[in-house]
């Protein structure tokens, strides 16, 4: 198949890319590099710099490259700034995806697989979270990608040829495994890549935000899943769209590790002293996220083949020793 991956050059876009080279599919890369990195993305896909907002030069890029699929990574992730910074969550996320779904109807294409998260839940009744479990964000980075699922069920509701996955992501973490491609945020917000960053000496210390939640160790407790198994996943599923498909499936590994034990599963991979200190709670953090993906197991056959969380630490600390600036640029 074409395939138009936008936010190809981000993190787990550019490891799409990747893997749909792999399968045998084409890539063409959108991606307006606010956050990405040009050198992510492989010589053997095309690449074109355009924002979504652009829906003119979105819609001639998948008449011109005749794309069947659309994988739609391009967004903004970090909670904290969605809080600061709602109006631009807004625009990019939710926006942004209905400029890329006008321009997807106006070439043509009706098949859709969808980066949404487990922040649609918000902070849930019950763990581990199953795909009915009731959607209630609770900031607005969870509402800016709750907003595209709705938008993609109204969509599909009014053409009945129109074919979407939404993906509720847990926390994904690690690197490929053959260490050409990782995480280079800037800034960097997420716990693994800091606990690493730590180990390395680039960050003083780690800050433990929260030892008073109501778990075994009082740290908050999350389900990592490796972005390899995660891309998988968006192959699977967009195999087996059909004509008029809305399907939802969670993407975890569906155990939950709590920040101590990330701390002492990184002490263990990279033998290093990792320094830490005790913090308040972030505010919006829930105590337990973990997934139930039973149903893309059931359904699509996937299974995560990293079960561990220290091989998945283990590929984030080969990409960082081996790339300590990232890609570069
Ligand atoms: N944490 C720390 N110290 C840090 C950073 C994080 O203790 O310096 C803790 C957090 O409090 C949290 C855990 O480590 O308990 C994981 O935090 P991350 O920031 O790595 O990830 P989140 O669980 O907050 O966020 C992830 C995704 C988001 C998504 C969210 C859904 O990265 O995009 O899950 O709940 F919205």
């Amino acid at each position: 198949m074409n395939v138009m991956v936008t936010g190809g050059a981000g993190y787990i876009g550019s490891h799409a890319v990747r893997q749909l080279i792999e399968a045998g599919h084409r890539a063409v890369v959108v991606d307006n590099l606010f956050r990405g990195h040009r050198r992510a993305v492989p010589d053997e896909a095309a690449f074109y710099q355009i924002d979504l907002a652009d829906t003119a030069a979105l819609a001639g890029v998948l008449a011109d490259e005749k794309i069947d699929c659309v994988m739609h990574f391009a967004a903004l992730t970090y909670v904290g700034e969605s809080v600061a910074e709602p109006l631009g969550y807004y625009h990019n996320n939710t926006a942004g995806a209905i400029s890329l779904l006008r321009a997807m109807r106006e070439a043509g294409v009706r098949r859709f697989v969808f980066s949404s998260t487990a922040a649609v839940y918000g902070e849930p009744e019950r763990t581990p979270i199953v795909e009915t479990c009731p959607q209630k964000p609770v900031n607005p980075y969870g509402w800016s990608k709750w907003c595209v699922e709705q938008i993609l069920r109204d969509h599909a509701a009014a053409d009945g040829r129109f074919a979407f996955v939404a993906l509720r992501y847990f926390n994904v973490a690690g690197a490929a495994a053959d260490g050409s491609l990782g995480e280079d945020h800037e800034p960097e917000t997420h716990l693994i890549p800091l606990v690493l960053l730590a180990a390395m000496g680039r960050r003083e210390k780690l800050t433990v935000f929260g030892t008073d939640y109501p778990t075994a160790d009082g740290t908050c407790i999350r389900d990592y899943i490796h972005v390899e198994d995660l891309v998988a996943a968006h192959l699977m599923a967009m195999e087996a769209l059909q004509p008029g498909d809305t399907r939802y499936y969670n993407l975890g590994i569906g155990r939950g590790y709590s920040v101590n034990e990330i701390l002492d599963a990184a002490r263990a991979v990279t033998g290093r002293e990792i320094p830490i200190e005790h913090g308040a709670r972030r505010p919006g953090d829930p105590a337990v996220l973990f997934a139930d993906s039973g149903k893309i197991q059931r359904e699509l056959g996937w299974s995560p083949r990293y079960r561990g969380v220290e091989e998945i630490i283990a590929t984030a600390w080969q990409w960082d020793r081996e790339h300590p600036d990232g890609y570069g640029d």
